[in-house]
């Protein structure tokens, strides 16, 4: 077993890694890739993830559905916020979806020299771990965090990935293995865990509690989404299975 799996606890951390000829995949769970998960599910067509305001309402003057989301709020002047439930909006079917957030967006567009990038949350967690077994390169898991800072829904789902995988790669190095321990300490109650996260008493503090439940939600969809070269992230199809 001479692939590896390894962990990267933050973006800023993103220079200590390789990332070339590697899938990676990136985890902001409170809630840009969960929120990823859940358009492509409800039938939006793709999303193009960017990393300013300024860009995002470009595209939007060109004709996109924009979605900012800034210190976990909806930005002013925005179709769309960063809840779950915002994409689940039938209107938004075969639309394409500008999205900017605080940290998820930046976090996709920090690792182009990768193999593969995709957008990982619990939302499609075992269609993710079972094509990820099917492959033979390594994996780098990208954490967004929160404005540089290492945060725990990230690294716990990194674990949960790093433990899922341990049969198919080698534990590629300390963060790996502390995500895995975390998460084994955690898994029994997630949410329960979670309770001392920062970004949950930021979200509980903006009247948003309901998406962190949805949010550890396992396997509610079978959409993995992973950025193609046109720079959008697409759902995944057969042919992106071939690497
Ligand atoms: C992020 O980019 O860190 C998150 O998407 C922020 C949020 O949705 O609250």
């Amino acid at each position: 077993m001479n692939r590896k799996i390894d962990v990267c606890l933050s973006p800023g951390l993103i220079d200590c890694y390789e990332s070339m000829g590697k899938i990676v995949i990136v985890a902001d769970i409170f809630r840009a890739t969960s929120c990823m998960a859940v358009a492509l599910a409800h039938g939006v067509k793709k999303i193009k993830p960017v990393s300013s305001l300024v860009e995002c309402k470009q595209l939007q003057d060109e004709g996109y559905i924009a979605a900012a989301e800034r210190g976990g709020q909806k930005v002013d002047g925005f179709d769309l916020g960063n809840s779950p439930f915002h994409y689940m909006d039938e209107s938004l079917a075969d639309q394409t979806i500008a999205m900017t957030t605080t940290n998820g967006t930046m976090a996709l567009n920090s690792c182009k020299d990768a193999k593969q990038v995709i957008a990982g949350s619990f939302l499609n967690f075992s269609p993710l771990v079972n094509y990820l077994r099917k492959t033979k390169l390594d994996i780098l898991i990208v954490c967004a965090g929160w404005k540089g800072k290492v945060n725990l829904e990230d690294s716990l789902y990194a674990g949960a990935l790093v433990q899922a995988l341990q049969l198919h790669c080698q534990v590629g190095g300390d963060a790996a293995y502390m995500c895995s321990s975390l998460f084994a300490a955690a898994k029994a109650d997630l949410r329960s865990f979670l309770d001392r996260a920062d970004h949950t008493h930021r979200l509980i503090r903006l009247g948003q509690e309901e998406d962190i439940d949805f949010c550890l939600s396992i396997d509610k969809y079978t959409e993995v989404p992973v950025l193609r070269k046109d720079g959008h992230l697409h759902k995944m199809s057969l042919n992106d299975m071939l690497i």
